[in-house]
């Protein structure tokens, strides 16, 4: 199989990239869940939950940048056949699923107030005490962590975490599907066996 995508397919490291941003996906959440659901606050349990979802959403953040260049320097398989509206929609569809990705990494890392313990082998200083946070917060919008911290965490959790993400990860479940047992095209494929 080769590393590059071809004519038919996604190559090998744009799967991986792929498959793996999803499992990671499914980890995080279940590391938020499970602090939330299933543990008592200020418990070891608790932290180390919080201190997965955090390490496993930059290392999502990473590979979506590695991802995109990866994808600005490889040609993308040929569509099957569809109508215009149709190839545009899934168009959208993708660089909406990158855009919602950068998102939930950005908002989640500006608007946590404790540092990341990246799977415990080192700290990634939080947010609030780079010079970047003094640039934009302090000086630009003349707010502190806590007036900042509070839409932040509305659009990360309320809006797209617990919705939106949901929806559109939905939407393009459902695609792949309607692709592969509908029209019985090689969309799935391409992203799979190649
Ligand atoms: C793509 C990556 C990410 C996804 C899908 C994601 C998703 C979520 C979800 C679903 C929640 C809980 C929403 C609720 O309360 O209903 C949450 C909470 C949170 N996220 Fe993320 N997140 C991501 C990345 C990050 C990153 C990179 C950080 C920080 C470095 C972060 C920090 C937090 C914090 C501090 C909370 C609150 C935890 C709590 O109150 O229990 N997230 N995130
Ligand atoms: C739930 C299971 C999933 C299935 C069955 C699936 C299936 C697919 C398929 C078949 C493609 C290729 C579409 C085409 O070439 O027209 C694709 C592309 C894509 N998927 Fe998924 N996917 C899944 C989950 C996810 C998740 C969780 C994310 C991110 C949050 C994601 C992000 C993307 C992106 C960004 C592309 C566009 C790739 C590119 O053109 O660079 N997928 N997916």
């Amino acid at each position: 199989m080769s590393l590059k995508n071809t004519a038919d397919s996604y190559g090998s490291v744009a799967k991986w990239f792929h498959w793996g941003t999803a499992l990671l996906f499914l980890f995080s959440y279940c590391f938020v869940y499970y602090r939330q659901w299933f543990t008592e606050k200020e418990t070891p349990e608790n932290w180390i939950a919080l201190q997965l979802h955090l390490s496993v959403g930059i290392t999502i953040g990473v590979i979506v940048i590695l991802r995109i260049i990866w994808r600005m320097y490889n040609r993308q398989p040929d569509s099957e056949p569809g109508s215009r509206l149709e190839h545009l929609a899934a168009h959208i569809g993708h660089m909406m699923l990158y855009l919602f990705i950068i998102i939930m990494v950005v908002t989640g890392y500006v608007g946590t107030g404790v540092n990341t313990e990246y799977f415990m082998l080192f700290d990634i200083p939080k947010f609030e005490n780079t010079w970047l946070f003094n640039v934009i917060v302090t000086d630009g919008l003349g707010m502190t962590f806590k007036e900042f911290e509070k839409p932040i965490d509305f659009i990360h959790k309320d809006i797209f975490g617990a919705w939106l993400m949901w929806l559109l990860i939905l939407g393009h479940f459902s695609a792949a599907m309607y692709h592969h047992f509908v029209k019985k095209d090689r969309t799935m494929l391409k992203m799979t066996r190649g």
